[in-house]
Order: structure tokens, then sequence, then C-alpha cells
């Protein structure tokens, strides 16, 4: 079997594994003095070896983009930004007060919504605030989500000179068609005036989000998308199978499901993306990303130290990631929160002096090691069992693995497991053997709980 047989196969209902466990099988109402224990346990151990990774969530955007699986709140009132400043940094006084040492930040990463949403006078008083007393990392990584249409040269410059170099900018899809239903007209000299003022400035990286598989989107379409892409030379790519979860994210109901393409014109529409990037110059880079040989994310992949977190594939190697403002995911190394996902109840927590996490997992031994199995497949392609696994890697995962070899998509013994050429397409579903609590509940036909691998 090969090509679309085997991506159609595979194209079941399975995590993007960037926890593990996976948000589901968190627990509501964690307890939070729980949680200050193993923050302070972990940052004592992380902070000066390692350093942190900050991720803050700016949640408001002008606009609906209607297949937007994000949490995000729609407003044109700007006056909103001075308040939730306030809160995020109440947010983090309470982490501050948990430590006597400064924290050491290494990565930065403003996402959304939309971080550009705020004025960069804004963007300015809130960072400069943030990392007063803290030390910054020499190997600092400092990036942001950028709307092309509201990104401003001052949004850029003014981050630059906050030690920002890196970039990520959401397109999505260049094609005005696709543009017009997903309610995000967004012209390509828009997208080309952003790329050029951010290299002008000196960022380093810029990345660019696509999306396959939205409304209306066809191979003529996608192919003039990318071949668009491709003259901006953007470091990396993101390209994104989209998630239709309409009933979490309601915006989805507002376009004709019967515009979505079919199971397997997104296979198509996924394999033509990729063989464009292929042919232009570009690797991929572990599951759904694309990256130029310059770029550090290849550098990093190359020598085998790329690393993955809520934020995706990263170059830093740290092992703690706090997150603040309205439905941010922190992980400490050996807990995981979720802050509350509606503003109202972020406010009412942190207003009160209390943490603002919801919901949470704190992790087994047994949890972190098939966790760093899960880790080495998405990043290195390759893992070595411990022996102290092995009667639950040959009675749960070997079973899988059996198939997924007798497909070639990897080669496994009893001492550790390699991902084949074609196997690099099917990362997910090969994480998902080692994924302890959907093989014991069976869980590949939960189309609710995941959106499928393709
Ligand atoms: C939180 S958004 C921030 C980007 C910024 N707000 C913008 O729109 O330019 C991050 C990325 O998530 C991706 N995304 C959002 N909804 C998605 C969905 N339903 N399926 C797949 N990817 C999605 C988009 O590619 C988007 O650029
Ligand atoms: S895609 Fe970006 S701009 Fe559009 S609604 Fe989602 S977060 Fe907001």
């Amino acid at each position: 079997m090969e090509g679309l047989d085997l991506l159609d196969k595979y194209n079941v209902a399975v995590p993007r594994y960037t926890s593990y466990p996976t948000v589901p099988y968190w627990k509501e109402g964690i307890d939070t003095e729980e949680w200050k224990k193993c923050f302070q346990a972990d940052f004592a151990e992380n902070n000066r070896t390692k350093g942190l990774s900050l991720y803050i969530h700016l949640p408001f955007c002008e606009s609906l983009c209607t297949y937007c699986g994000c949490n995000k709140k729609i407003t044109q009132n700007h006056s909103v930004e001075d308040e939730y400043i306030e809160i995020l940094l109440k947010e983090w006084k309470m982490y501050r007060d948990l430590v006597q040492e400064p924290p050491v930040v290494r990565e930065l990463h403003l996402g959304g919504g939309t971080p550009t949403f705020f004025s960069p006078a804004n963007l300015k008083r809130f960072l400069t605030e943030l990392l007063r007393e803290t030390e910054v990392h020499p190997e600092r990584e400092f990036s942001f989500e950028g709307h092309p249409n509201n990104t401003t040269p001052e949004h850029l410059q003014q981050l630059f000179d906050l030690g920002f170099r890196r970039v990520s900018f959401g397109i999505q899809d260049n094609d005005p068609e696709v543009q017009r239903i997903i309610n995000r007209a967004q012209p390509f000299e828009r997208v080309q005036f952003v790329t050029e003022e951010a290299r002008r400035i000196g960022y380093r990286s810029v990345n660019y989000d696509l999306i396959y598989g939205l409304p209306r989107q066809t191979l003529e379409s996608i192919t003039r998308t990318i071949e668009q892409t491709i003259t901006m030379r953007p470091d990396r790519v993101a390209f994104y199978s989209y998630a239709h979860v309409p009933w979490t994210s309601r915006g989805q109901r507002l376009f004709d499901e019967n515009d979505l393409p079919s199971a397997k014109e997104k296979l198509m529409l996924y394999q033509t993306g990729k063989r464009l990037f292929l042919e232009n110059g570009y690797t991929d880079i572990g599951m759904d990303h694309f990256s130029l040989p310059e770029d550090d994310l290849y550098q990093i992949s190359e020598k085998g130290k790329l690393h993955r977190n809520f934020m995706g594939y990263t170059t830093q190697q740290t092992d703690m990631l706090i997150g603040l403002g309205v439905s941010s995911i922190s992980s400490s190394g050996s807990a995981f929160v979720q802050n509350a996902k509606t503003l109202h109840n972020y406010y009412e927590y942190v207003n009160a002096g209390r943490m603002a996490v919801e919901k949470g997992y704190f992790m087994t031994d047994e949890d972190r090691r098939f966790g760093q199995y899960i880790l080495d497949i998405s990043c290195r392609r390759k893992t070595r069992f411990q022996p102290v696994d092995l009667d639950t890697i040959k009675s749960i995962s070997f079973p899988q693995l059996e198939l997924l070899a007798a497909d070639g998509l990897v080669v496994y013994d009893e001492k550790g497991l390699a991902v084949t050429e074609t196997g690099k397409s099917f990362i997910r579903n090969i994480c998902s053997a080692f994924d302890l609590y959907l093989q014991r509940n069976n869980l590949h036909n939960e189309k609710r709980t995941f959106s499928k691998a393709i």
C-alpha cells in the first residue's frame, strides 16, 4: 500500500501530542496548592540550569475567521488592552512570589488570538514590566504571532527592540474565494509588505501558518497559494490540517459543511502542498512543519536536538513552560495545568488572588517515560525503550507497531523504534502506539475528542 491509500487508512482521530497525557485525560478542578508545590520544586531544578519558557495568550481579535479553533474574543474595543495587561501582570506576580530567585527567561512567545491587536506602546509597557527583575538567557528566543492585516512596522520595530527575532504570520490561504468564505480578507500585497518589513528590521526567522482542508480550497487554489508563498521564502512553514471541531468552535458552523473538501480531496491538498515545498528547497521537520536548510529549526533537527511543547516545535531545550493568560497551558515538568478558558473566570480567579488554573494533571513516572517516547518520535523519529516498560510496550504498543511495520512505517525491536521515510507523514499515528490512555480506552473513533490525523 502506498501514497493516498496509506494516508486514507491512517486518517483516524489522533492527538497532535503537544502534551502527554493529552488534554482530554486531565482532571477538572485541580488542586492549586499541589500545583504551586510542583511549580516550586520544578523551578528549583530548572531555572538555573535550563531556564524557563513563557507563553502569553493575548486573546483579542477584531473580526472572526470562521475556521478558527483558537481561544479568542472578538471585539473592536481596544480599551480591553489595559485591563488585560494588568491582570496578566498580576498572574505573573503570583508565580514570582512563589520563588526567591529571578526567573531566567529563555523562551518567550506571544500567541493568541492576535497579539498585534495590542498597540506597540502597550506591548512595550507590558513586556518591560514582565521582564523586570528577571534574567534573560543569553540564548533567548523571543517570538510572536502577527496577523498580516494589523501588524505594523511599529509593532515589528518595537518588538525587535525588546529582543524578538522570530515572527509567525497567519497566512492560511491566499485565494480570494476561500478568504471570503472564512471571513478573512487579506491581500497578498499585505503579506509581502509585512514580510519585507520584518526582514528589513532584522528578524532572523519568518514563519507562515498555512492550512489545508479549508472550505472551497481546490488543488488549483492551494497550488497558487503555495507558489505565492514560496516567492517570499519564509524560513519556516507550518502546514496545518484544518481541524473541524464545530462542537467547540461555533464559528465553524457559519459556513456550509458541503464546502469542505472530502477526505480524499483533503489528502490530495496535503500531498500537493508537501510536494511543492520539497521541490522548492524546503525540508519536512516533524509533524506539519517545513523549513529552509538555513533556518535554526532545521539545523537543530539535524543535530537531533529538536524539542516540542505546547507552542509547537522549538529549538530550545527548556522543560518548564509557564503559560499566562486566559486558557494558557503550563507544563512544569512534573505537572500540566490549564488556565480558565473564559475571560470572566480568568479575571475572577486572578482578581481574587488565586491561581487561574482549572484543570490539569500530575504525572506519574510511567507518564513521564511514555511522554519521552512520544517526544523522541515527534522530534527525532526514533526512540529507545527502557527495560522497566518492556512488558507494557509488548502488550499495548507492539500490536499497533506490528500493523505500522507491515505498512512500512516503522522498524522496531525490543530495544527501540525508528520511523522509516514513508512513516514521516504518519508521526501522530506512530506516537499513538505509546499513548497508553488512548490505547487502553480504544478511543480511535471518538471523533469529538480529537481531529483527524490529516
Ligand atoms: C491562534 S492562531 C494566531 C494567528 C493570528 N491570530 C492570525 O490569525 O494571523 C495560530 C494558528 O492556528 C491555526 N489554526 C486556527 N484554527 C485552526 C483550525 N481550525 N485548524 C487548523 N489550524 C488552525 C492557524 O493557522 C493560525 O495561524
Ligand atoms: S485565526 Fe487568528 S485572527 Fe482569526 S479568529 Fe483565530 S485567532 Fe483571531
